[in-house]
């Protein structure tokens, strides 16, 4: 179950990833219930592929048709020979620009100046996938006001870092925990990896309710059939917004009574838990909103 703040409250639950190549993956995301379709343009595309990927791209966000989700192209980092064509061409037509491969804040700043003169609309979403990216981590998130939100890329990290991301990921829990914290201090949303084995069940479920735990608002997805899991596992339950709204009730009793503090089952209750609550409930609303 996640535990929103009040300055990350859009659902970003399940954020599926497409080959930017794949028309048929384009076609089956208009009915799919993901919060956010990511469309590739960098590592799952073959280099030869790149400029076709591009157009269809651009071709399929000119004709609007995912409705509420959230529409972000991962383009090739500036530094490569794709990276200012997929820029300008992605632009003014993406919710946001998905910028692999970051390892400070020139590369944030670089990026952010090419949104702004593409129009008012894009923002930018930041990979945390290098060592210098995770390290440099505070100097990303306040490097522009463009940039909203950081998303793990645990692959390309632990390959860096010589070291495994399979489950529990004890090893990638410093690059996690950190990531975490530095989006909350600089109020940006903040993306778990992607989980590769699409047909361990068990093992997706464990890595979502690991990523709930840390703080994520949501997970990055590589097939449909993870979608369901990562939009159960990163909104309140039925049960957490009985308990919420019970937590306030007990809560407003108490102050009715003149308390500062409440007890409810033996558990001590200040407003702080009463905020928390809002916000769980808060975000309750929003995800039903997003599904209507
Ligand atoms: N988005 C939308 N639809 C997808 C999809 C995705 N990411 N992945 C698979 N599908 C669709 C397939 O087109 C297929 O549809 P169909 O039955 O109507 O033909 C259906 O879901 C079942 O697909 P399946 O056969 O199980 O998978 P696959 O073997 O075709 O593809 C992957 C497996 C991993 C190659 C594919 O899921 C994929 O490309 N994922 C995204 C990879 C990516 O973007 N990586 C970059 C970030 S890490
Ligand atoms: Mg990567």
């Amino acid at each position: 179950m996640t535990q929103p703040t009040s300055s990350v409250a859009r659902p970003r639950r399940s954020c599926l990833y497409m080959p930017g190549t794949n028309t048929r993956a384009h076609d089956k995301a208009r009915l799919l219930d993901a919060d956010v379709l990511i469309f590739d343009l960098e590592d799952s595309v073959a280099p030869d592929a790149k400029a076709a990927a591009r157009e269809q791209v651009v071709a399929r966000l000119g004709q609007d048709e995912y409705g509420a989700r959230e529409c972000v192209v991962r383009v090739n980092a500036l530094a490569t020979p794709w990276g200012a064509d997929d820029f300008a061409a992605v632009a003014p037509l993406a919710d946001a620009v998905l910028l692999p491969k970051v390892t400070g804040g020139d590369d944030v700043r670089a990026a952010g100046q090419i949104l702004e003169g593409a129009g008012p609309r894009a923002k930018l979403w930041a990979m945390m996938e290098t060592a210098r990216g995770v390290l440099n981590a505070p100097e990303i998130a306040a490097a522009h006001p463009r940039l909203t939100l950081l998303s793990m890329g645990l692959e390309d990290f632990a390959k860096e870092l010589h070291a495994d991301n399979g489950p529990p990921r004890t090893a990638m829990l410093y690059a996690l925990e950190r990531t975490v914290l530095v989006a909350r201090a600089y109020g940006l949303g903040v993306l778990d990896g992607v989980y590769p084995a699409f047909d361990d069940d068990p093992g997706f479920d464990a890595a979502c309710a690991q990523g709930a735990s840390l703080g994520f608002d949501g997970k990055q997805l590589i097939h449909p059939r993870q979608i369901a899991a990562a939009n159960a596992a990163f909104a309140p339950s039925a049960d957490a917004v009985s308990e919420a709204r019970r937590l306030i009730a007990a809560f407003e009793a108490a102050r009715a009574q003149g308390e500062g503090i409440a007890v409810l089952d033996g558990v001590m209750i200040e407003a702080l838990h009463v905020a928390r609550a809002r916000d769980l409930i808060s975000f309750a609303e929003a995800v039903a909103a997003r599904t209507q």
